[in-house]
């Protein structure tokens, strides 16, 4: 631990737990970092902290001597200024959870302190990149590795704590991580509400009838996995059955369903080996991500 003792009531929440320390700066990550107790775990997020979060962070307490987190909203992963903007932001309230979990070190810096005047460097991603996220959201996986590389590159982690919420991002850090030989990639599996709905920030901008339809998306995904369970090898009746499930909600604009090889994120004939069920469906403005393994 490198925070303060923190000054709550025996048996409050958060009793056990230090305030985290807050830095800013490259320079005071640097000094904090230097005698951090290792090995370090880095749970990297944009903030609007949430029970997937924590899972991660929890993850990373379980097995680190320091846990660090970072909370930057990232501009050059954003498609457009507007999602940018909208994007919902309460560093009180993240530092509140952090305490509660007991992280160490809460980095959250500011845009130029990731990119400083000057900077030109994006990491290009390989053929993980390339389908579903990757062609609905152009310079999308780019912005993303670009920061994670820059976050890994001054934290030095040895471990950093991934949700499998987000598939395909995952492999892409996962395979940066390794060809840039940055940090140990620790997959984490995706928390959910109750209805089965997982557990996103973008949640929150959801009308309540919205919120409610969303529901269908793991049930659309159970769907598909019980298709599969029940013998079907056929990759396009088991999309089919996912998007039947999806048509049922007439909220739901379904932006694409996905049935892939799990590793190359290449689109299925035969489900013959692991595979990833993927689907990106809108509600009104809000477009959410889900994913089931089969
Ligand atoms: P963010 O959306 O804040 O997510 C931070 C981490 O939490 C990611 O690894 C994400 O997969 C994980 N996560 C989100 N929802 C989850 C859930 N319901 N269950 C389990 N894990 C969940 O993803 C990003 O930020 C950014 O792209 C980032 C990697 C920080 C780069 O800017």
């Amino acid at each position: 631990m490198i925070g303060e003792p923190e000054a709550v009531a025996p048996g409050a929440p958060g009793a056990t737990a230090g305030r985290p320390l807050v830095v800013r700066s490259r320079g005071e990550l640097a000094a904090v970092l230097a005698r951090a107790p290792r090995p370090l775990g880095l749970v990297p997020t944009m903030g609007w902290l949430h029970a997937g979060h924590r899972s991660l962070i929890a993850r990373a307490r379980a097995e680190s001597a320091t846990v660090a987190v970072s909370i930057f909203v990232n501009p050059r992963q954003f498609g457009s200024p507007t999602d940018l903007d909208r994007y919902p932001r309460n560093e009180a309230r993240d530092l509140a959870i952090c305490a509660e979990e007991g992280v160490d070190l809460v980095w959250a810096p500011g845009v130029d302190d990731v990119y400083p005047a000057g900077f030109d460097t994006a990491v290009r991603v390989g053929a993980v990149g390339r389908p579903l996220e990757g062609a609905a959201r152009p310079g999308h996986f780019e912005g993303v590795a670009t920061v994670v590389a820059i976050l890994l590159g001054l934290v030095r982690p040895e471990r950093a704590y991934f949700g499998m919420k987000d598939a395909q991002q995952l492999r892409v850090i996962a395979r940066m991580a390794t060809d840039l030989a940055l940090a140990t990639v620790v997959p984490c599996p995706t928390v959910r509400e109750p209805d089965g709905l997982a557990m996103s920030s973008r949640n929150v901008h959801l009308s309540p009838t919205e919120r409610a339809a969303a529901a269908v998306l793991h049930r659309a995904l159970q769907a598909g996995r019980a298709r599969r369970d029940a013998g079907e090898l056929d990759a396009e009746a088991i999309r089919a059955a996912v998007r039947a499930a999806l048509a049922a909600e007439p909220l739901a604009d379904v932006e694409y369903v996905s049935l892939a090889d799990d590793a190359s994120l290449a689109e299925l004939e035969r489900v013959d080996g692991p595979a990833l069920l993927s689907l990106a469906v809108r509600f009104g403005s809000t477009r959410l991500i889900d994913n089931v393994t089969l």
